[in-house]
């Protein structure tokens, strides 16, 4: 059993959702942590479940030493609530959506995952499918910022216990 989970949401995990389980799973394993945490991603949407990431996201985060081929996509359940400790939304829509189904009784604490990006101003990540391939390089910027951020804090609560 890990000590710790995290699950990260968009709208179809295929873009933003998977590129930061990808890259938080990268910054965890540098630490040597990923015995203690648990990584996971989904979508508020079923369109593109059992789909690999986008083939954009995918390239972008290769370029920078991720590799994502290993992830599909799923969709956010109610138990997700009771798995995991942080739910961290893209954008606000995700946020709502994540807010609508939760139950009172779950475990998880449901944040902005760009809360964690102590270098950015911005709140969301925007969402890259429609647009051109800048959006994906723009993604991993604030979702690396943002992953950085999100670890620190989770190793100190490691570190506490
Ligand atoms: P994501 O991007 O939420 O970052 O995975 C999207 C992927 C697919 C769609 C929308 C956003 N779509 O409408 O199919």
């Amino acid at each position: 059993m890990k000590n710790c989970s995290v699950l990260f949401v968009c709208l179809g995990n295929i873009c933003r959702s998977p590129t930061a389980h990808g890259v938080f799973e990268a910054k965890v394993k540098a630490k040597g942590l990923e015995h203690q945490i648990l990584t996971d991603s989904a979508g508020t949407a079923a369109y593109h479940v059992g789909n690999p990431p986008d083939r954009r996201s995918g390239a972008a985060a290769s370029v920078r030493g991720y590799d994502l081929s290993h992830l599909r996509a799923r969709q956010a359940i109610v138990e997700d609530f009771y798995r995991f400790d942080y739910i961290l939304a893209m954008d606000n829509s995700n946020f709502s959506d994540l807010q609508a189904i939760a139950p009172q009784d779950g475990k998880a604490e449901l944040r902005l995952f760009l809360d964690y990006a102590t270098t950015v101003a911005t709140s969301e990540v925007p969402d890259p499918y429609y647009g051109g391939d800048d959006g994906f390089g723009q993604v991993l910027d604030l979702v690396e910022a943002a992953s950085e951020g999100l670890l620190d804090v989770i190793e100190l609560k490691l570190r506490s216990r």
